[in-house]
């Protein structure tokens, strides 16, 4: 074959399709290949039928078909087909090629693979994706990390077809070794998850409380979409709530089952943060929310025999608009300030220089969470590149300052009409643990040193000094140092 192929790409489902679309539509040439050869035929027949995309019918095959140094992309499902693909795809390539997993893997798995790669010579890259079909097709955000070598061998080509800004940088660029790449996409991940249950709860707040029909909803959706509210995730939903079912002529969201499915993105995210010791209240609770919504039985039957209180109306106004309105942005904020937390933790774990602004502004184009608010970020971290908590930046504490209170009472009124609002709550008990200087921590301690003498520190005496009371005679005279795990 004489086909000088720029990149071949493995894995046709729809993701990979469309990425095949777009690098042909910026003249770069693709060979491509899928398990299931009669997808490849039907593709490079039909939507693929140009000259810039030649079907493979072998991964040799494929091999043949690419430029040297090769680069190869998998757009395969995450898990071991990912590992069996690596396994065919070594003693083919040759040391300087590229291999890269554009699916949604799971980091530990890509520092793993990049480490094996590497070893075999060859350089390994785990590219998140973010963006959807269209995303794919039109521009995604790309989140490479790997061996940092590959980078200007991929650099031209994934940020002419990632998202571009017009007043910025395209929306891909280098995040870090081994598995920063899928590291940042996983919590882009899970704040999407956060995102959406922070929609939805406050969806349910004007729904439930304020009595609005969806179609008022989607029109209320609209306009904070004018503001700094502004994102993807809010236009859609707007969208979603204007459209009707064309069997019964209801909403459809109302004939849609109320049970969320996930993949597992959200939940990595929630492990890794419980795994490094980093509050991340909002996504943990929104991975919790999908669960919850997913046992349907067990919630009819509790909504027959748990008692609640009586649904307390609210009074529709501008003012009472604009106070959900507030709430749901400044626990957008707080959902954000852990996730940039747990990065600079994972950063400082696994040795990545991680760049926050440069995350952010990545994500302010063709992925799920982009959002106007994001130049914020940037701008925080443009401030101050060690910012320890983005709501300590002037911004967002300003926004904190003026928003906290409709924060306070949408989550209070949410409380006392029984209306479950988990994230927009929880991430205000993170906001008030973290300005709280002096907490009741300390009687967690007492109650440990108790039990099980696991000692404790003194307000009065340096840290790292170790104390332990006798709290009584039945105790015993152990400390936990002779026995802790
Ligand atoms: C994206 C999406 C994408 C996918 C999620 C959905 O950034 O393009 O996040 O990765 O839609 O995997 O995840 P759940 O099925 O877990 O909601």
């Amino acid at each position: 074959m004489d086909f000088q192929g720029d990149i071949g790409l493995i894995g046709l489902a729809v993701m990979g399709e469309n990425l095949v679309m777009n690098l042909a539509g910026h003249h770069y040439q693709v060979a491509v290949f899928n398990r299931t050869v009669d997808k490849v035929e039907k593709f490079v027949n039909g939507r693929g039928k140009t000259p810039s995309i030649a079907g493979c019918r072998s991964l040799p095959e494929l091999v043949r078909a690419l430029k040297r140094p090769r680069r190869v992309m998998m757009m395969v499902r995450a898990g071991t087909a990912v590992d069996e693909l690596i396994d065919q795809l070594l003693p083919l390539l040759e040391p300087g090629d590229v291999v890269i997993d554009g699916g949604n893997s799971h980091y530990t798995d890509t520092r793993r693979r990049t480490r094996k790669v590497e070893a075999a010579g060859l350089l390994y890259v785990g590219a998140g994706i973010s963006g959807g079909e269209l995303g794919a097709l039109n521009g995604p955000s790309i989140m490479p990390g790997g061996s940092a070598a590959a980078w200007p061998l991929l650099r031209e080509m994934f940020q002419a077809i990632a998202a571009q800004l017009p007043d910025d940088l395209p929306c891909c660029d280098w995040i870090g070794p081994d598995g920063a790449g899928h590291y940042v996409k996983m919590v882009h991940n899970g704040i999407e998850y956060a995102d959406m249950q922070l929609i939805a709860e406050t969806y349910e707040v004007l729904r439930k409380m304020g009595k609005l029909t969806p179609e008022a909803i989607a029109g209320v959706f609209g306009e904070w979409n004018r503001g700094a509210l502004n994102s993807y995730l809010l236009e859609i939903t707007a969208e979603i709530l204007r459209k009707v079912d064309p069997v019964t002529e209801k909403p459809l969201i109302d004939v849609i089952l109320d049970c969320a499915g996930q993949k597992g993105t959200g939940r990595w995210t929630a492990d890794s943060a419980l795994e490094l010791g980093v509050p991340l209240s909002g996504i943990i609770e929104a991975v919790q929310a999908r669960s919850l919504s997913d046992d349907k039985a067990r919630r009819e039957m509790s909504a027959r025999l748990l008692p609640g209180p009586a649904l307390r109306p609210a009074a529709v106004s501008d003012q009472w608009l604009a106070q959900v309105r507030s709430a749901l942005y400044v626990a957008k904020i707080a959902v954000y300030a852990q996730g940039f937390q747990l990065l600079k933790r994972a950063a400082k774990e696994f040795g990545w220089p991680l760049d926050y602004g440069r995350i952010a502004g990545l994500w302010r184009g063709g992925c799920i969470i982009r959002a106007i608010f994001l130049n914020e970020i940037t701008a925080a971290y443009r401030r101050n590149p060690e910012l320890d908590n983005l709501l300590l930046d002037e911004f967002f504490r300003r926004a904190a300052a003026e928003g906290q209170e409709a924060w306070r009472r949408t989550a209070a009124a949410a409380a006392l009409s029984g209306v479950a609002a988990p994230v927009l709550s929880a991430t205000l008990n993170w906001y008030d643990g973290l300005r709280t200087a002096e907490s009741a921590a300390n009687l967690i301690q007492a109650q440990r040193d108790y039990f099980g003498a696991h000692t404790y520190e003194r307000t009065d005496a340096p840290r790292g000094k170790f104390f332990h009371t006798v709290w009584s005679e039945a105790g015993g005279g152990t400390v936990s140092g002779s026995y802790d795990a």
